[in-house]
């Protein structure tokens, strides 16, 4: 990583780190007594950053994740929304009337997460767009909570680096970390997972992952005048969103890293812009992904209207799955089994870790996710093969790729030194890696 930028990364995050220092000492008291048992009750405080649609489906699911431990285990859990933070105050008041919040507890701007995090919560849900979250995570780590956070988890390498820092930093202080992958949370992947890794299966070969869906954003050039049109559009910016590589296709590359366990050795891919009217990301990206062992996986993901549309993972592996073969290692979540929506799902094991004091730490699996999806497109933005050792582990190698952080920063939004970039402007394959 560029010393310098890291140093000027760390004072940031030192001087964020202070002002939130008072708040966490309150917190981490409060925290106590919202898990301590009152009458068999147990409370948890909750705070939500990001309040658009998939903030609010989360914090919906949080509360279905209650019912359905209430029901199922006969707990006797409740939920406080302590606070939203949004960018936008009309966002953030939307969910509070949603939720029936009081709205002295919304907060709204760049530093909104801060006041969230400081407001006392046990668990801090996370919808905001992915360039903010690595600092995010790192401050509600830093301050003691327990995270639930939707992926793709950053969207350059040393925001990667920063998640799985943050995520060993939860795990030394027991605290639990899901993201919203999914499908780690379905019983049909994690059986799948229990063959493969019994080896009733043998090898996995080869295969293919792709996200090749429609094209549902900004219809039309966005024009952004100002950070927030930049931010309200987040969705169609590279530097917001990580391309839809990262943003949508992170799903299945986690479904690869996870059944191969492993992350990739290298990317090598192409791919590129035919008919997205607004922002700066490409529509479409083909990635040769090359695992351990030899193993290829063919990944695609595409958002074009009317082509051929197809969301899934396949592999080829080296047996067919012994007929009636029932799994000898136990199912992860077998205690608490599984909602019926794996959204809620991914609560309900958040909840019931938190409560059975047996954490679990998914900060490493999203970001090698989302790692992988990073290293894709690079690949196909610059044209190059990139290993994962010269993006992510070794400084000397590429600094190009090692250093490579996408601007503004979540930092910069705060500090408002925040340049939009130029739309319709896309990397081209062989230039920009020179
Ligand atoms: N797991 C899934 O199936 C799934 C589905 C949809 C979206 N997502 C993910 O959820 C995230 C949000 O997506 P969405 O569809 O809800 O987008 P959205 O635009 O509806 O919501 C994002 C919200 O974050 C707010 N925001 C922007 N900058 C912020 C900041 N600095 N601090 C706090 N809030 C800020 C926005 O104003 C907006 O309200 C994305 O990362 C997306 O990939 C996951």
């Amino acid at each position: 990583m560029n010393h310098d930028r890291e140093l000027s990364r760390r004072r940031f995050l030192r001087r964020t780190a202070e002002a939130v220092v008072a708040g966490a000492a309150v917190s981490s008291m409060s925290n106590l007594a919202a898990v301590a048992q009152v009458g068999g009750k147990r409370t948890f405080k909750v705070a939500l950053i990001g309040c658009g649609g998939r903030g609010k489906g989360a914090l919906r699911d949080h509360h279905d994740a209650i019912k359905y431990l209430n029901e199922k285990l006969g707990w006797n859990l409740e939920t406080e929304v302590v606070a939203l933070a949004d960018w936008f105050a009309n966002k953030a008041d939307g969910a509070a009337e949603a939720f029936g919040v009081p709205k002295d507890r919304c907060f709204v701007g760049a530093d909104a997460y801060r006041k969230a995090i400081d407001a006392g919560p046990d668990i801090v849900l996370m919808g905001q767009p992915p360039a903010f979250r690595p600092l995010h995570f790192e401050v509600a780590i830093e301050a003691g909570k327990h995270v639930f956070f939707e992926k793709p988890s950053a969207v350059d390498p040393p925001g990667i680096r920063q998640v799985i820092q943050a995520g060993e930093k939860a795990k030394e202080q027991g605290l639990s970390v899901v993201a919203g992958t999914q499908r780690r949370h379905q019983e049909n992947y994690n059986r799948q997972v229990r063959e493969i890794r019994e080896g009733a299966r043998g090898r996995i070969m080869g295969g293919r992952v792709a996200w090749n869906a429609w094209h549902f954003f900004a219809k039309s050039p966005v024009n952004p005048a100002s950070i927030d049109d930049f931010v309200g559009s987040w969705k169609v910016w590279v530097e917001l969103s990580g391309d839809h590589i990262c943003e949508q296709h992170v799903h299945n590359l986690d479904i690869a890293n996870w059944f191969l366990d492993a992350h990739p050795i290298s990317a090598g891919g192409f791919g590129g812009r035919a008919r997205r009217p607004a922002g700066n990301m490409y529509d479409f990206f083909s990635v040769d992904f090359e695992y351990p062992d030899g193993v290829h996986i063919h990944s695609m993901c595409r958002q074009i209207t009317d082509c051929w549309r197809w969301v899934g993972e396949e592999f080829t592996f080296e047996k067919d799955t012994p007929e009636g073969y029932e799994p000898q290692s136990p199912d992860p979540y077998a205690e608490v089994g599984y909602h019926k929506t794996s959204k809620v799902s991914e609560h309900v094991h958040l909840l019931h870790a938190i409560v059975n004091e047996k954490p679990i730490n998914e900060a490493r699996s999203v970001a090698w996710a989302t790692g992988a999806a990073i290293l894709g497109r690079e690949s196909a933005y610059t044209g190059q093969r990139i290993t994962w050792e010269e993006m992510f582990e070794d400084p000397a190698k590429k600094p190009e790729f090692y250093d490579l952080q996408l601007k503004p920063t979540a930092e910069d939004f705060e500090t408002g030194e925040v340049t939009i970039p130029e739309e319709g402007v896309v990397r081209i394959p062989g230039v920009v890696a020179k």
